[in-house]
């Protein structure tokens, strides 16, 4: 499996990294050669003393007509993600995005564009970060009615308001520590107005209640008016302000919000502190289940990507399957036509 990296920042260099310490252990366990060939950068001059400088390129052109059968694609944003992982799918390559915003956006133009070019298109950690929770919701899942999400789903709003809760800090330098991290987006206005958090719970209602919704239309409060004093009221009930994402079907109605939320400070979502985040899905077989991790960062998030290469990589036999069938049905033909 070749592979091509588009961005290399935290999540990028962190992705680069798991597939060098892991190759030998993927050749051993499911006979695949991984190897990253390419790597997009806009300015590669910047990487010219790093010893794999010679994989860097800078432009798509050059992923998009090389031999990379996986595009993994780390730009952030909508454009011009939207665009380089449209030109990669009908290029018949796999492609991996940690991009919510692209896949609250275009998921699923994507994935109709990835099943007609006969790919796929897997963006584990998109939300989350580092925890498994897209996977279980479409697969181990599947036979619930899912009735309920309840999520902390951003990792740097959970970390601030941690901060500010356990050690007074202030929400300006709690912010910059966030940003120095690697936590928050380029753009921490996502994360602090609650964007981030309705791009994500809109992919996993998509993905559980199978609603189509446009994050835009999400009723969307973020932590940004949130001061010493509202911390201090929350710790006077034995609570905290904790930022939930949340959506329920009931009667086929959905609701849908992202905004702060007290809750009691000893309860399931009001012990995840930092830049854990907390998935709560409720099934109607399975009850309350409950995904846990860290939600943002290098290699958490290099988890879930690397995760979704090895998905590829086992669904590879299966793809193989599909495409011998065409062939057998028209060896099994010829004899008939030549007869
Ligand atoms: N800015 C995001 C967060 C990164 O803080 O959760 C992970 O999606």
């Amino acid at each position: 499996m070749k592979i091509a990296l588009l961005g290399y920042g935290t999540v990028g260099s962190g992705v680069y990294d798991l597939v060098i310490k892991n190759r030998e252990k993927i050749r051993n366990k499911y006979n695949e050669d991984i190897e990253v060939i390419q790597i997009l950068d806009r300015n590669i001059d910047r990487f010219k003393d790093l010893a794999h400088y010679n994989v860097f390129v800078d432009s798509i052109d050059k992923i998009i007509n090389g031999k990379a059968d996986i595009v993994i694609e780390m730009l952030g944003g909508v454009n011009p993600a939207y665009d380089f992982v449209k030109k990669s799918l009908l290029s018949k390559k796999h492609v991996i995005t940690s991009n919510k915003d692209l896949i609250a956006e275009h998921g699923e133009e994507l994935r109709k564009i990835a099943r007609e070019s006969g790919v796929r298109i897997a963006y584990e950690a998109s939300v989350g970060g580092g925890i498994p929770v897209l996977k279980p919701l479409k697969e181990s899942l599947v036979g619930n009615d899912i009735l309920s999400i309840q999520a902390i789903i951003n990792g740097t709003t959970n970390f601030i308001l941690s901060k500010m809760y356990n050690e007074n800090m202030e929400y300006s330098k709690v912010l910059k520590i966030a940003q120095d991290m690697g936590f928050a987006e380029a753009d921490p206005t996502s994360d602090v107005k609650g964007y981030d958090a309705a791009r994500k719970i809109t992919i996993l209602t998509d993905l559980g209640l199978d609603f189509k919704i446009n994050w835009k239309d999400i009723y969307c409060e973020g932590i940004d008016n949130i001061d010493a004093q509202d911390i201090i009221n929350a710790k006077n009930l034995n609570s905290k302000i904790k930022l939930i994402a949340f959506s329920k079907a009931v009667d086929n109605k959905l609701y849908i919000a992202v905004r702060p939320v007290v809750v009691k400070a000893d309860s399931t979502l009001g012990k995840i502190d930092n830049e854990f985040n907390g998935v709560m899905i409720t099934g109607d077989s399975v009850g309350e289940v409950l995904f846990y991790g860290k939600g943002a960062g290098k290699y958490p998030t290099a988890s879930a990507v690397f995760g979704d290469i090895v998905d590829i990589i086992i669904n590879k036999n299966e793809s193989k399957i599909v495409l011998s069938k065409e062939n057998y049905e028209f060896t099994y033909k010829y004899p008939f036509k030549s007869d």
